[in-house]
């Protein structure tokens, strides 16, 4: 966000180390109220300028040395202020009240009982459904301040004090199981803070486009295309901001992408900036240089390795690192290292950081990210006011090695085992367990659970009581007993990967026609080596919930699609088997790698 943008947003969100800060600004945004996150340590002064700042949750406990903290001027300034869990802590702690570890934590849904019918449940029923994770409590009002509500667990789960417009709230209004929530934010921004609705991503296209020509001056843009909404959008905007001939995109075909992928991208790039966007083929040279290639890690070194490759051949080639041009790139706000409390960012950074090329690019300054004032919501938005297809916009996000990390290798023939909770198919995925990645076999049951089973729940617990696991998968349907089945040596060949793309468009046309796509995040398709004599392969479906990635639920699907699927799966050649993933994201990851 550039400084005089600043000056006019109307709600600083101070981070705090949540996960939930960015949907906190994302809320605020949804209301029509321009809102950014801040690192929680901004002084006072610099936030005299808001109509209101909102103190994020975090993993922290206000009474552990070194933990973040916010200017305690804050509260004395006539600034109106919104704690929220830790947030309210702060609050509570820094205006003279006590702050405990509770006795037991709360987490999930519970009922707030509102004491104290104040402005901010304004137009709320006097008991209210809400979402708690906290084990802290405030547990000693500060001086000034009066209880607006409890929970059977929690004595003080919303405080106040009008007289200074400072309010907390031990629950997170921000998440959707917070059915009222939304009330709640408007209540603050509109009755307290006296917000008024200026953020709308459409209608700042044309100043986007303004910005664009500013910073890129008499120069021209390259952009790498994934095929992604962020790229894509990014792309088109500056397009739209320079005129076709200034806008350069390549595109690079590594042969691992899903079925028709390259075409379709090709045709919307293509139709957007005739004959300045180009496809960069390189099938061959990845294919080549994973042959034999089993280990994931080995796997993504290998992409990385060969992007970094074609990409500095292209910058080399199309002479992109004299002076006339610059990168362009579809960085989104949450990318942004601007609050200081994201983590992702840094992985973001390293990722780029890896071609020697772009990394002189950035350190030059020549670079256009017009998307960093964006959530993801947002740059949807833009995309439609742009005119881009919907195909496009509402596409599942799709991870960079693409389909190399959903064709699993293994050099052994193992047959699978039976253990006592189910069978054990000898070939490993990743997985995170704490703070690491496990990498480990799965645990296959034999039926599919009926309707309503909280299979999940079992997932868990049959992963703690067998160390050596770190995913459980039902059988959906095979050709052959799951007994009889075993592992064989293998590797991401272009027949392997041929069925692969096969069974994930089968997957993805159902998905769609079905409107199933609509309910979850995303849907992995993953080929594993398991099999019998005349069909090598097994396919697994993976659809998964998420807000950003970080952690997943598995999602089920009802019996009648599942059947439709599995049977068009079956007729695959060399397919034996079609499995389903019933593991949340810890403790297995998304991708199987
Ligand atoms: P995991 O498997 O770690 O995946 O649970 C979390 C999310 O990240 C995506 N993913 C990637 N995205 N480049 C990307 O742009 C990558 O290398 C990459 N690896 C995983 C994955 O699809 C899921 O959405």
């Amino acid at each position: 966000m550039n400084p005089a943008e600043r000056s006019r947003t109307q709600i600083a969100v101070l981070d705090t180390g949540g996960q939930y800060c960015h949907l906190i600004a994302r809320r605020i945004r949804e209301q029509g109220v321009s809102a950014e996150v801040l690192p929680s340590a901004t002084p006072a002064e610099q936030l005299r300028a808001f109509k209101g700042v909102v103190i994020s949750g975090g993993p922290s406990s206000v009474y552990e040395p070194g933990t973040p903290t916010v200017d305690p001027a804050l509260f004395s300034r006539g600034l109106a202020v919104l704690g929220i869990c830790y947030g309210m802590h702060l609050m509570a702690q820094l205006n003279g009240g006590r702050v405990e570890r509770g006795e037991r934590g709360e987490f999930g849904p519970a009922w707030l009982e509102i004491d104290d019918p104040d402005v901010l449940f304004s137009g709320l029923e006097r008991r209210q459904p809400i979402w708690m994770s906290h084990r802290d409590a405030v547990t000693s009002l500060p001086p000034g301040f009066r209880r607006l509500g409890h929970t059977d667990t929690c004595p003080v789960a919303a405080m106040a004090d009008e007289a200074r417009r400072l309010y907390g709230v031990q629950f997170h209004p921000e998440v959707v199981h917070t059915r009222r929530g939304a009330e709640l934010l408007a209540n603050f921004l509109f009755r307290v803070c006296g917000c008024e609705r200026d953020w709308d991503p459409k209608r700042q296209l044309e100043a986007l486009k303004q910005r664009i020509r500013e910073a890129v001056g008499d120069r021209n843009v390259l952009f790498f295309l994934s095929g992604g909404v962020d790229s894509t959008v990014a792309y088109t905007v500056t397009i739209r901001a320079l005129g076709p001939e200034r806008v350069h995109g390549v595109y690079v075909d590594t042969g691992l992408m899903r079925e028709g992928e390259t075409e379709f991208v090709a045709a919307v790039f293509e139709s957007l900036a005739a004959g300045n966007f180009f496809i960069e083929h390189a099938a061959e040279e990845f294919l080549s240089a994973l042959a034999g290639v089993r280990d994931p890690e080995q796997k993504r070194v290998i992409i990385g390795e060969k992007f970094v490759d074609i990409q500095e051949r292209i910058l080399e080639r199309g002479h992109y690192l004299d002076g006339h041009w610059i990168l362009g790139q579809g960085t989104i706000y949450p990318d942004t290292i601007e609050s200081g409390g994201t983590a992702h960012a840094d992985v973001i950074k390293t990722h780029h950081n890896r071609v020697a090329g772009i990394q002189r690019l950035i350190e030059a300054n020549r670079i256009v990210e017009p998307l960093t004032s964006f959530y993801k919501d947002e740059v949807r938005e833009l995309g439609r006011a742009l005119g881009l297809p919907e195909t496009i916009l509402s596409r599942h996000p799709f991870p960079g090695p693409a389909l190399a990390i959903r064709c699993l290798c293994t050099d052994s023939s193992e047959p699978v085992r039976r253990l006592e909770d189910g069978w054990i198919l000898p070939v490993r995925s990743v997985g995170v367990q704490g703070d690491s990645r496990s990498y480990r076999p799965v645990l296959a049951l034999e039926e599919f659970p009926a309707p309503g089973e909280e299979l999940h729940d079992e997932a868990t617990v049959l992963i703690n009581r067998n160390a050596g696991i770190n995913r459980v998968v039902a059988l959906v349907a095979s050709h052959t007993a799951l007994g009889r089945m075993s592992t064989h040596p293998s590797e991401i060949s272009p027949e392997r990967l041929a069925r692969l793309r096969r069974a994930d468009a089968i997957v993805r046309r159902l998905a769609h026609e079905s409107s199933f796509d609509r309910r979850i995040w995303q849907f992995p398709v993953v080929l594993i080596p398991v099999g019998d004599a005349g069909r090598p392969d097994s396919v697994v479906l993976r659809p998964v919930d998420s807000v950003d990635g970080m952690t997943a639920n598995a999602v089920l699907m009802e019996r009648g699609l599942l059947d439709t699927m599995s049977g068009e799966l079956l007729s695959l050649d060399g397919v034996a088997a079609v499995f389903y993933d019933l593991t949340h994201k810890p403790p297995a990851t998304i991708e199987w790698e």
